[in-house]
């Protein structure tokens, strides 16, 4: 099947330009093709601008064991709304993603149930470096440094340096000092105030954690990706860290400060916590400035019932899959960047991050994982109409301009904006995401 998606703003690397985007089968075949090419379908784009689909490294879509939270089927259409075409998945489901097996499971279901691409992270655990150094059909290993939603964890030095020396796929982790966090909890042992999140898992969490990482990978001269960054100071550590080390910083981070505890509760309750004003700028002049080169969403949906349990029990996590492209455009719209700058942090990087194989970029030959967006639309984030299983959305009742309106998955059309709504075609199945072996450490 070839479409011929004519008279959008297309975005290539560096630049916007006008001209048509031919898909033949699941991929891009030209770049401005001839005049007269024929196509089986011709989508009239003007007025729009076609961009890479996005791809979010950092996702966590419940599936198996804590799908009354979110799922596969319900998550995919989340992305192909908001213009995701590939997602990551990190490994705290139940079962923990730990072995092959239990990959290849995800995999399976996957193949099944989700339209938009995947792959899968294998979690690290104290004892099963054999199972990360041999593990393919994924793109890393997460490490939880620091505990989250879940029972991974990994913070004795002797086994985060065997798994930095003994394995070659590049690392991500979530990086929160586990000690630091238990005495700060002890303290604020009594509180009630959601509020005190943020200073249990405060600043110097975070700090002591990415350091110990970064050093680890420096050392160990891993190939290592820094999750969700929160604070100024690891900003820092991350300009003058090693080129193998990249980062990333997530929608909440950049948009909700302490001061939003007052108005959302516990809705921004994250690992790691939100944090202040200046962190906010920080992280946004850490992406204008290059030194943090990725924005995923961390989306992971908590059922509002969980969320409105009292502080501390109230459950970590809020999902952001299907308006971060959004949040981001209506940025482009207010000046702050532009769309090129959008798809290199969203895509290209993301891509080259984890060795995505004809990913993360407009061109001929790669995957025909596009986003159409308009810059026009005016639309509001309503709990109501969201497709994640969750339903619920810390941005609720914002208006935002500049929204997806169509998103083609390996050249299949998933979703479309149509006289007023979302239209799916849940027919559609993403595909296995493969990974190159460039960015990975080699084991002498
Ligand atoms: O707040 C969080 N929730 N941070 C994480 O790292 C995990 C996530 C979850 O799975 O709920």
């Amino acid at each position: 099947m070839k479409t011929l998606i004519k008279n959008a703003s297309v975005t290539l690397d560096n630049e916007v330009v006008e001209v048509s985007v031919l898909i033949d089968g699941t991929q891009v075949a030209a770049i401005d093709p001839a005049d007269h090419t024929l196509a089986d379908l011709t989508v009239d784009a003007a007025g729009l601008h076609l961009m890479p689909g996005v791809i979010d490294d950092q996702v966590h879509f419940r599936e198996p064991g804590l799908t009354h939270k979110e799922d596969l089927h319900h998550a995919s259409h989340a992305c192909a709304k908001g213009g995701v075409t590939s997602f990551l998945e990190m490994p705290n489901t139940i079962p923990n993603a730990i072995t092959q097996d239990l990959l290849n499971d995800k995999l399976a279901i996957a193949g099944k149930q989700s339209v938009v691409n995947y792959g899968f992270y294998i979690g690290a655990t104290t004892s099963n470096v054999d199972d990360l150094r041999h593990a393919t059909r994924t793109p890393g290993i997460k490490i939880f440094i620091g505990s989250s939603t879940g029972d991974l964890l990994v913070d004795q030095q002797a086994a985060l340096e065997r798994i930095f020396a003994e394995t070659s796929l590049p690392i991500c982790a979530h990086c929160e000092d586990e000690a630091t966090v238990r005495a700060n909890a002890q303290r604020f042992k009594d509180s009630t105030d959601v509020a005190d999140h943020s200073n249990i898992r405060d600043h110097q969490a975070a700090y002591i954690a990415t350091k110990r990482a970064i050093d680890l990978a420096e050392r160990h001269e891993h190939p290592f990706h820094v999750l969700h960054v929160s604070t100024a100071a690891e900003v820092d550590l991350i300009a003058s860290a090693a080129e193998l080390i990249t980062a990333e910083v997530c929608p909440h981070h950049l948009f909700f400060n302490i001061d939003d505890y007052e108005r959302l509760g516990s809705l921004i309750k994250m690992n790691p916590s939100i944090k202040t004003a200046d962190d906010n700028a920080a992280l946004w002049a850490a992406l204008e400035s290059g030194k943090i080169t990725v924005i995923a969403t961390d989306h992971a949906p908590h059922t509002m019932e969980e969320k409105r349990k009292p502080f501390p029990e109230c459950p970590s996590g809020l999902p952001a899959v299907e308006n971060y492209l959004a949040l981001m455009l209506d940025q482009v719209n207010l000046g702050r960047f532009t769309l090129p700058q959008l798809a290199h942090w969203m895509s290209a990087e993301p891509a080259r991050v984890w060795n995505m194989k004809n990913k993360g970029r407009i061109a001929e030959g790669f995957d025909a994982d596009l986003v159409l967006v308009d810059l026009n639309q005016e639309r509001t984030i309503l709990n109501e109409e969201q497709e994640t299983k969750c339903r619920w959305s810390p941005w609720h009742g914002e208006t935002l301009k500049g929204w997806p309106v169509a998103t083609w998955v390996m050249g299949q059309q998933v979703f479309r904006w149509h006289d007023g709504g979302c239209e799916f075609d849940s027919n559609v199945r993403g595909h296995e995401i493969e990974f190159s072996g460039e960015r990975r450490k080699r084991l002498g």
